[in-house]
């Protein structure tokens, strides 16, 4: 896979790629991730990438002629065709469905946003998919990129090794995850769950599923999706964790 990265800040970008899981990822060839300065496809002197709005109005915004030179230069550097994707608040929102669709296409050109928006041509005349890494707004669109590459790498086959891909499942079953201990057993009097200790295998898969299943109902009753999020309530209480999360 091959992913382009087209922003007015590289250097914010870059080092994120270069480090932990991407990083490892990108060192052994299972993912190329190329971030490009959209102030070198500028056609003045001054690197100017924007513009005051027609019409009136606060702030900037980002021209079509970089934007435009910027993608068919970087696309026809490889004959796969490129997925893409603008960095937007008005985006559909990503999620995991979407990563996980995202990390099927052969190659991504993530194109990040700066100051008030894209002149509404880039949108015309690009037909790109508009993302949206929550109902938030950003200063620009790199952080979103970052989120994305990272949401979408993960998933490719061979990034994760086996133990982190079993991990990885229960975010893509749909709920969150189970509390996690390690040593030391006693932290300023908060114990570890006895039942993690027992050894018992099925007593462990199925305190953490209860305990997963509470978590989600609690704090994102929304993934539950159908499934009743006041049975939980009736068991509160009864749990080992219930004092120590
Ligand atoms: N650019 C600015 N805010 C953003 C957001 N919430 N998601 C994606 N790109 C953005």
């Amino acid at each position: 896979m091959r992913i382009d990265v087209l922003t007015l800040f590289p250097e914010a970008c870059r080092p994120y790629f270069e480090t932990s899981i991407l990083g490892r990822a990108v060192r052994g060839g299972l993912v190329s991730i190329h971030c490009h300065a959209l102030r070198d496809y500028s056609r003045d002197r001054h690197g100017r990438v924007d513009d005051r709005p027609f019409g009136g109005g606060a702030g900037m915004v980002l021209m079509c002629p970089p934007i435009f030179e910027a993608v068919e230069a970087i696309e026809s550097q490889d004959s796969r065709p490129a997925t893409r994707v603008l960095l937007t608040p008005q985006g559909r929102r990503f999620d995991q469905n979407l990563a996980s669709e995202l990390a099927k296409r052969p190659r991504l050109l993530l194109i990040c946003g700066r100051y008030e928006g894209f002149d509404e041509r880039i949108r015309l005349g690009l037909a790109p998919l508009e993302l949206s890494i929550g109902d938030y707004v950003l200063s620009g669109g790199e952080a979103a990129a970052m989120v994305v590459v990272d949401a979408v790498v993960r998933l490719r086959p061979g990034v994760l090794g086996a133990e982190e891909a079993l991990a990885e499942e229960s975010f893509a079953d749909g709920g969150l995850e189970y509390p996690q201990y390690t040593r030391p057993r006693d932290f300023r009097g908060m114990t570890v769950p006895e039942v993690l200790l027992s050894g018992n295998h099925e007593d462990i898969r199925r305190w953490r599923a209860e305990q997963a299943r509470r978590r989600t109902s609690q704090s994102r009753p929304d993934l539950l999706d159908g499934r009743s999020a006041t049975r939980d309530e009736t068991t509160k209480g009864n749990s080992h964790a219930e004092s120590t999360d």
